[in-house]
């Protein structure tokens, strides 16, 4: 299963990378937002500082927009990724920049028809948002379950990407399923190594070696 950070802040990523665990960067206008300054320069230095697959997203609604603003994009590295809402104009776009040879990543998907329609129009990339389906009393990683059915099913070659991501089970979980891509806020990815017994366990052999040789 390939990690993705689902960060727009260098800090994160570049410890993520340390901790070998960056497989590429999912970013979307919100968490640029949240980064302030200017967000060109920030997308463009994230660009620089991975060598996998980085998401950023357009802001434009119709196709035509959403193709123009990927041609701005795909300057900032030879690893962007352009990340199309889940609109109709939106498939269109996906479709056409497939046909340049340009990786999309459709998101703010909530739906196996919503899924099932960005791989017939050519996505790399499908993202479904569990954790705000969770959220709304539904289960996000039913949704993940059948669009990965759906996609074996037929053969699409569109990476499922989960997305919306709020604690370890839900890579724990995602994984069993067998999803590609699990993008994870650096929060999540620290959690995933915690467990009490791993903390006790360490302690005790700290003490018994104490007892018997002294301070390390
Ligand atoms: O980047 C897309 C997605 O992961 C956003 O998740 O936390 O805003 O629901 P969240």
């Amino acid at each position: 299963m390939k990690f993705f950070i689902d960060t727009a802040n260098l800090e994160e990523i570049r410890r993520a990378k340390d901790y070998g665990m960056v497989d590429g960067v999912t970013t979307n206008p919100t968490l640029l937002a949240r980064e302030g300054g200017d967000w060109r320069k920030q997308a463009q230095a994230i660009c620089k500082e991975v060598e996998g697959p980085v998401s950023l997203e357009v802001i434009g609604k119709t196709a035509d927009e959403m193709i123009h603003e990927a041609h701005e994009l795909v300057k900032y590295g030879p690893n962007v990724v352009i990340k199309i809402p889940m609109l109709m104009e939106g498939m269109k776009a996906v479709r056409q920049l497939r046909e340049l040879g340009i990786d999309t990543n459709v998101t703010v998907v909530f739906s196996p028809s919503q899924a099932l329609l960005a791989a017939k129009a050519g996505a790399s990339y499908v993202s479904p948002f569990i954790g705000r389906l969770d959220g709304l009393s539904q289960d996000g990683m039913t949704l993940v379950d059948q669009i990965v059915r759906i996609y074996d099913n037929y053969g699409f070659d569109t990476e499922v990407l989960v997305a919306s991501v709020r604690h370890p089970m839900h890579i724990v979980e995602a994984a069993l399923i067998g999803a590609d891509v699990a993008t994870i806020p650096f929060k999540v990815v620290m959690e995933l190594a915690k467990h009490p017994m791993t903390d006790k366990g360490i302690e005790a052999f700290d003490r018994d070696w104490e007892k018997a040789f002294g301070k390390a």
